[in-house]
């Protein structure tokens, strides 16, 4: 890192501090998903909502809100953080009674709020509650096909062979909680998981899929499908965040030297599609027109490519940490909101290609962002 990096971290640093001050106060009783046409953040915390509205209290990312107030508390030690990360995750606990909503994406929701509450301040509550998602995630697993079920019942579609890249990081939950217990169980789903994600969603070229379907009965490995990117074949970029950092969690986590080399082989692919602008699209084999972005995609990128730096020898870091400044400077200096126009910092994501709504404000731009600049200055703990 050259001192001009260190001076741009810094500052950066300063910018996150300042913005965050403000937007957790005005937000601090809310868990919220993006903003609206005022830059106004939304709430998703509303627990007389049915489990099946999809901004209601399960929504898969409500678990960020709770994780940027962590990355703030670890920084600042201003106990106003924990104190707006503990009312988000006795929001979140409330899911469990209501039970049929919840998903893959207990990992999501859990890993950044009471994981890392448990793990910061020892609060056995926090630690009780993390417990209980781990037995709900380890529990949509299918030993036929060695996947952990993404999704629920669906009225149009049979979702129950399919598996998703983005559950690379929900078995972090799985592996901390064998760590836990001391109960090797989780660990061993969590690798049998992610052992079938290395075989059939990484291809050779070290692209990942985003969906995959495995015959329930049989685990027979069905097909891949487009999901959220441009279609069947291409490479979703948040996607491929998902396996590239993923895969080093797993790593981190288990300590198998091939997950290591798989994040190495989703790295090197990233890199090499990179835009000059740093900017990044929301897939990598999308057409020229539309330009669509994937702020949040970007950021997801490169927090991989900054813990990867973190696992390989001295000499090999820069190939991955480059980039990932190269990300962040474009996301900092081209995407990123500091005003008090907007609730939110990272500007331009998107859901899905085919979406109609394109370039808005995710609530877990802004985590990844915060955390990926945090990490460059070794600030605070692993997360995942
Ligand atoms: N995990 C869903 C998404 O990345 O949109």
């Amino acid at each position: 890192m050259t001192d001009r990096d260190q001076a741009w971290i810094s500052d950066t640093m300063d910018k996150i501090r300042e913005k965050i001050g403000w937007v957790s106060e005005k937000n601090k009783d809310k868990i919220p998903y993006t903003t609206n046409e005022n830059g106004d953040y939304d709430d998703r915390s509303d627990m007389t909502k049915k489990w099946n509205a999809d901004d209601g209290l399960n929504w898969w990312t409500n678990g960020f809100w709770g994780g940027i107030m962590w990355l703030l508390y670890q920084d600042t030690k201003d106990e106003r953080y924990a104190a707006i990360a503990r009312t988000c995750e006795r929001k979140l606990e409330q899911t469990f009674s209501d039970f049929y909503g919840l998903h893959h994406d207990v990992g999501f929701m859990f890993m950044p709020t009471a994981v890392a509450d448990y793990r910061i301040t020892g609060n056995e509550e926090a630690k009780k509650a993390a417990l209980h998602a781990a037995n709900l995630l380890a529990g949509r697993f299918n030993p036929q096909g060695n996947f952990i079920r993404a999704w629920n019942d669906s009225p149009n579609q049979d979702t129950r062979g399919w598996a998703i890249i983005d559950c690379m990081f929900n078995i972090s939950l799985l592996y901390w909680a064998s760590e836990e217990t001391d109960d090797p169980r989780y660990r061993q789903i969590a690798m049998r998981h992610a052992d079938s994600v290395m075989t059939h969603f990484v291809r050779q070229d070290g692209s990942s899929i985003h969906i995959g379907e495995f015959d329930p009965e049989t685990g027979a490995f069905v097909k891949s499908r487009g999901g959220q990117g441009y279609g069947e074949g291409s490479a979703w970029t948040r996607g491929q965040g998902w396996a590239l950092y993923g895969f080093v969690n797993s790593y981190i986590n288990s300590g198998k030297a091939e997950y290591l080399d798989t994040a190495k082989r989703v790295a090197h692919y990233c890199i090499a599609n990179i835009p000059e602008s740093g900017i990044i699209p929301v897939d990598f084999r999308q057409p020229a027109e539309p330009a669509w972005e994937d702020s949040c995609g970007a950021c997801v990128i490169a927090g991989g490519l900054i813990e990867l730096a973190n696992h390989v020898p001295d000499i090999e870091k820069q190939i991955y940490l480059r980039p990932a400044v190269k990300i962040l400077k474009a996301i900092t200096e081209k995407r990123a909101d500091w005003s008090h126009d907007c609730d939110a910092i990272v500007q331009n994501c998107t859901g899905a290609y085919h979406d109609r709504r394109h370039h808005f404000t995710m609530v877990y731009a802004d985590y990844f962002y915060i955390e990926a600049v945090y990490k460059l200055n070794r600030t605070g703990i692993f997360m995942w």
